[in-house]
């Protein structure tokens, strides 16, 4: 069981991975966008704090610019990097490739079983169900966890776009790998209004002790 965070905040990220609980980071297009900044210097900082796992998007027309594209970051970044790809066919294709070479791939935007599979077969590492894409489109984003550990596929279910801290651990109990999460879904893992009134009451007995 591992908790990443999807984001590419680094102030944000480099304070939740101090808590020692974070094993590795996803990041995306859009995430990299709203950053402000330019991809290497995200993924930069993110090495210099030692982040073992970065997931790092490649985009491009076809297989071999995916592949060329790809390798071009695993000779930056080295053993940091996660090649993420989109599960069609030139990503599969470049998955493929790459998992040859013994190069993590995160295959993303999966929204079905059937999707798992192929990704699978191409040699992911992680694949990435987008559980709360599912849910915002009135499919069973939960029950997909299931259908994808039912297929038996040996890529590990790394499951993303999720909202709130119950979805974690739904994920988890459904047979989900990894879980990658934003810092506002982290952070509310932690709370509970029944933990914050014991420790209210606990402190103040202490004082009069
Ligand atoms: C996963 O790798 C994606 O970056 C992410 O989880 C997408 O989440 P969203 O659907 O909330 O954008």
């Amino acid at each position: 069981m591992k908790l990443f965070l999807d984001s590419a905040d680094t102030d944000a990220i480099v304070s939740r991975y101090q808590t020692g609980l974070i094993a590795g980071v996803t990041t995306n297009p859009t995430l990299i966008k709203k950053s402000g900044r330019e991809p290497q210097d995200v993924y930069n900082e993110l090495i210099k704090t030692g982040i073992p796992d970065i997931s790092m998007e490649i985009t491009a027309d076809n297989a071999d610019e995916f592949f060329s594209r790809s390798m071009g970051h695993v000779k930056t970044y080295g053993d940091h990097t996660t090649i993420k790809l989109p599960c069609s066919v030139d990503g599969l294709k470049a998955c493929k490739r790459l998992s040859d070479l013994n190069i993590r791939v995160n295959v993303t935007l999966i929204f079905s079983p059937a999707q798992a599979v192929l990704a699978s077969l191409a040699g992911a590492t992680y694949i990435s169900p987008f559980i709360g894409r599912m849910d915002d489109n009135s499919l069973d984003g939960m029950k997909l966890i299931n259908d994808i550990k039912n297929t038996g596929i040996s890529s590990q279910i790394l499951a993303a776009s999720l909202r709130d801290p119950q979805s974690v651990s739904t994920a988890f109990a459904l047979g989900a790998d990894i879980c990658t999460v934003p810092v506002s879904v982290f952070d509310n893992m932690y709370k509970h209004v029944l933990t914050d009134k014991g420790l209210e009451q606990f402190n103040k007995d202490a004082l009069d002790f």
